[in-house]
């Protein structure tokens, strides 16, 4: 079998996997959920739960990813004892079937931040005819996009490793942050941009502890750092030997959570500025207007009542949105390729076109009958398999895995890491405190448990 692959430094891993990490979820949804339920006080949550649950579950893929270096089935089943073996089966299948049902449905929002782009575009240049069909829905718009989208996350993945997905996130990682950032400091300048930050930065916490607030924030956690399917135990698995894992996950976390900051930053003035200017942001019950009216409706408006820079920061907008999009839409075709390759014998070319091409028509699946499998294909797999797949790596990592074997794992790249904090507190959070917390969070969304 050929070499496996393997990210070339830590600086790859990190821009690769927070490349995975920082994507559609951020940008779009984290200021969604952000407006819809009331500002500061979803922010707050939602940094808390990441550091207190989404952390410790990211830990447990990438150590039992890199401990393995293979794909994620046989990851677990290398840890498992022949009891669990077909757990790990089980396991494993589901989080490669769940990964390639978010890219799904994940495909077909990035085939729309392509065609917005375009759209802007096509105005900088006077053709109108041509945006209009680009930014309106429509089942042809759908199916073109949505392929031209497979096409650019099969490419790179064909290419492997460190010439396909490292060497793509190291590209698109840094142009994505100067973007935000450009377009943080132009909305600044604009009226309206600090009623804006006031709500988004003013927790009421009397809101923290609402049970509506925890599952969404919960939920954002985990889709946000891309846990729950396999994806961070895949870059784990290309991680080297020599590294400090807790540090990297560490630095991952930071990352996903400051672009999400930032995102929210950006979305949630221009919002404000929108109103200033004339746009429509509350619905009938006089709430802001959220869910994809508010990226699709409220601010191709704003940018309408910009003029001609409008165009511009319409067009740098959706091209922020389009590479954050990529270098997820990469991490979860990897876990279906890394499988289809390792285990089956696939070339790495092959597994990449054959893989995506089964996902695709899923997606043509989705978009010819969109009304109906749109929304339950985001549900079944963001509410529910994320997190039930969640609790099982970890009583993989903490129950299964023999724990002198975990300890020698983590000390590579750590010597120390008896005597570390991480190794004082880690180990029983995995073991009962994540299970118990997503758990009980769970049936409350079944409305079994009433928190
Ligand atoms: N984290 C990405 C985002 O915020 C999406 C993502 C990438 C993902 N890989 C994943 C989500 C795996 C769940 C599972 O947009």
């Amino acid at each position: 079998m050929a070499a496996r692959g393997e990210f070339s430094s830590r600086m790859a891993f990190v821009l690769a996997a927070s490349g995975s990490a920082i994507g559609l979820g951020n940008i779009w949804g984290f200021p969604i959920k952000v407006a819809s339920n009331g500002g500061g006080a979803f922010v707050f949550t939602y940094v808390v739960l990441t550091f207190l649950l989404a952390y410790p579950i990211l830990m447990a893929e990438l150590v039992i990813g890199r401990h393995a270096k293979s794909d994620t089935v046989r990851s677990l089943v290398k840890i498992s004892s022949p009891g669990t073996k077909p757990l790990a089966f089980l396991t494993g299948y589901w989080g490669i079937l769940t990964a390639s049902l978010i890219l799904s449905f994940y495909a077909i929002v990035a085939g729309w931040m392509i065609a917005f782009g375009l759209g802007s575009a096509a105005d900088l240049f006077g053709a109108n005819q041509y945006s209009e069909w680009l930014t309106k829905f429509s089942l042809e718009r759908n199916l073109v996009f949505v392929t031209i989208f497979y096409v650019l996350t099969i490419g790179i993945v064909a290419n492997g490793v460190a010439a396909g997905i490292e060497k793509w996130s190291t590209r698109l990682m840094p142009t994505l942050i100067l973007l935000i950032l450009a377009l943080i400091a132009y909305i600044s300048t604009q009226d309206g941009a600090g009623e804006g930050w006031r709500v988004y930065l003013q927790p009421d916490f009397s809101r923290v502890l609402n049970p509506d607030l925890l599952i969404s924030a919960l939920g954002q956690a985990f889709f946000s750092l891309s846990l729950g399917v396999g994806t961070m135990m895949v870059y784990g698995s290309y991680i080297s030997k020599s590294e400090n894992l807790p540090r990297l996950g560490a630095t991952v976390a930071v990352m996903d959570i400051g672009i999400a900051f930032m995102a929210g930053l950006l979305v949630i003035p221009a919002v404000y500025v929108a109103q200033t200017n004339g746009v429509t942001i509350y619905n009938e019950a006089g709430a802001l207007i959220d869910s994809d009216g508010l990226i699709f409706n409220v601010l191709p408006a704003l940018f309408e009542t910009m003029g001609a820079a409008g165009v511009i920061v319409s067009l740098v907008f959706f091209t922020l949105m389009t590479i954050a999009a990529l270098t997820s839409s990469i991490s979860m075709l990897e876990v279906p390729v890394a499988h289809a390759q390792e285990s089956h014998g696939l070339s790495r070319k092959a597994a990449a076109w054959f893989v995506g091409a089964v996902i695709l028509t899923v997606s043509v699946v989705i978009v010819f009958n969109f009304s109906t499998l749109f929304t339950l294909v985001i549900d079944l797999t963001t509410k529910y398999s994320e997190p039930l797949i969640g609790i099982l790596f970890c009583l993989f990592a903490g129950w299964v895995w023999k724990r002198n074997e975990l300890l020698k794992e983590l000390q590579q790249g750590q010597p120390d890491m008896e005597n570390s904090l991480f190794w004082k507190i880690w180990p029983a959070y995995v073991r009962v405190v994540c299970p118990v917390i997503v758990l009980a969070v769970f049936m409350h969304s079944f409305g079994l448990l009433n928190l």
